[in-house]
C-alpha cells in the first residue's frame, strides 16, 4: 500500500477512536466519504493513472474503504448503545425510595356487601341496572300490582315529596324491575342496587336503607330456576357450603306464587350464627313475577315468564360481619369505620 494511503488510513482510524458522540461519526464519515471526501478525492484521481497502475491502487483504496467502513459501524454501535444506557441512567427511578405517607380510606360495609352480592349475580349472568331515589307513584305501586287504596301501601310508610305530583321516595328497588321492561325486552336477568326510603326510625329501620332486586325473565323460567339461583347465591355469600335455604310460602302483590326465604343458623342467647344449627333467620322475598306486572310491561305473557327477588343490603351485612347495631352504618363514626370498613385493595383482591 502506497505510503500516503496507510498514513490516510491511520489518521482516519484516530478519528474514528477518539469519536465521543454520534455527531462527531457522522462528521467524520462525510470527512471521508463526502463529495469532496479524503476517500473519495482518491477514488477520483484513480481515473489519471494509467490503466495498469489504476486497477491495483483501486483495489487498495477499497480494501482501505471497507475497513474504515466496518471501523465506523462497530463505533455507531459502541456509541448508541451507551448513549441508550446514558439515558436509562439520566431517566432512572429510584424504586427503593419510600412512598409518600398516605391514609388509606375505608369502605363502608354496605358498599362492600353490595359489590359482593352484586358479583356473584354478575358471575351467574345478571347485568346491572339502576332507577331513581324519586319515583312516582305508577311506578313504585301500581304497575306492581298495588292498586290505590291497596293495604300495602300502608305498609310501605311512603315519604311522599309535597306538591309534587304524587312524586316518593321510592319504597323498595322493584320499580326499577318496571323501569327495565319499559326499555328492554325479556329474555333479560338484571339486578338493581339501590337506596330505598320509608318513614321509620327505631333500633331496627332507619328512614333510608338499601335493597338488590332481582329480575329473571326467559322463556319457560320456573320456581325451580329461583330455587337454585338463590340456594347459589345464598352459600356463596355466606361462604358456606351446604349452608340450610328454606323457600316459605308468603304472600307480595308483584309475584304469584310468592315466598320468603329462610337461612340455617344457630341461636342462642348473645348471637346468631349462621350455618345448620337448627333455627331459621329470613333474609329476603322472592317469586315467580305476576301476570298482572308483566301485562303493565305489555311483556307477552304466553312467551316469557320469570321471577323476581329483593334483599336488604344491612340485613346481610350485619349477619355477615356480626354488626349488631343498625344504626351504626349510618353514624359516619369514623372509630367505627376503621373497625368494620374495607380496604378497596382488599376488596378488589376479593373480587
Ligand atoms: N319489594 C319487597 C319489599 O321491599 C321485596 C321483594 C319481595 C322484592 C319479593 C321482590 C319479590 O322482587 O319478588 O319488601
Amino acid at each position: 500500500m502506497s505510503e500516503e494511503l496507510e498514513n490516510l488510513e491511520k489518521q482516519i482510524e484516530e478519528k474514528i477512536t477518539n469519536a465521543n458522540t454520534l455527531d462527531d461519526l457522522n462528521s467524520i464519515r462525510v470527512e471521508v466519504f463526502g463529495k469532496k471526501g479524503l476517500i473519495t478525492n482518491h477514488l477520483k484521481s484513480l481515473t489519471e493513472l494509467p490503466e495498469n497502475e489504476r486497477k491495483e491502487k483501486g483495489k487498495k483504496i477499497n480494501d482501505v474503504k471497507n475497513k474504515i467502513n466496518t471501523l465506523l459501524q462497530q463505533k455507531n454501535k459502541n456509541l448508541s448503545d451507551s448513549e441508550v444506557s446514558q439515558k436509562l441512567q439520566k431517566e432512572r427511578v429510584d424504586i427503593t425510595l419510600s412512598t409518600r405517607p398516605y391514609e388509606e380510606g375505608k369502605l363502608n360495609p354496605i358498599t362492600q356487601t353490595i359489590a359482593e352480592i352484586t358479583t356473584i349475580f354478575q358471575k351467574m349472568g345478571f347485568e346491572t341496572a339502576l332507577g331513581p331515589d324519586i319515583e312516582d307513584d305508577y311506578h313504585n305501586f301500581t304497575a306492581l300490582n298495588i292498586p290505590p287504596e291497596h293495604p300495602a301501601r300502608q305498609l310501605h310508610d311512603t315519604f311522599y315529596l309535597k306538591g309534587k305530583n304524587n312524586k316518593l321516595l321510592r319504597t323498595h328497588t322493584s320499580p326499577v324491575q318496571i323501569r327495565t321492561l319499559e326499555k328492554k325486552k325479556p329474555p333479560l336477568k338484571i339486578i338493581a342496587p339501590g337506596r330505598t326510603y320509608r318513614a321509620d326510625s327505631d333500633m331496627t329501620h332507619t328512614p333510608m336503607f338499601h335493597q338488590v332486586e332481582g329480575l329473571c325473565l326467559d322463556k319457560d323460567i320456573n320456581m325451580s330456576h329461583l330455587k337454585g339461583c338463590i340456594m347459589d347465591f345464598c352459600r356463596e355469600f355466606f361462604e358456606i357450603d351446604d349452608l340450610p335455604v328454606r323457600f316459605r310460602p308468603s304472600f307480595f302483590p308483584f309475584t304469584e306464587p310468592s315466598a320468603e326465604i329462610d337461612i340455617g343458623c344457630f341461636k342462642d342467647k348473645k348471637q346468631i350464627t349462621i350455618g345448620n344449627g337448627g333455627s331459621w333467620l329470613e333474609i329476603m322475598g322472592c317469586g315467580m313475577v305476576h301476570n298482572k306486572v308483566l301485562k303493565y310491561c305489555k311483556v307477552d305473557t304466553s312467551k316469557y315468564q320469570g321471577f323476581a327477588f329483593g334483599l336488604g343490603v344491612e340485613r346481610l351485612a350485619m349477619l355477615k360481619y356480626g354488626i349488631s347495631d343498625l344504626r351504626s352504618f349510618f353514624d359516619s363514626d369514623i372509630k367505627w369505620l376503621n373497625n368494620f370498613g374495607f380496604s378497596i385493595f382488599e376488596n378488589i383482591e376479593k373480587i
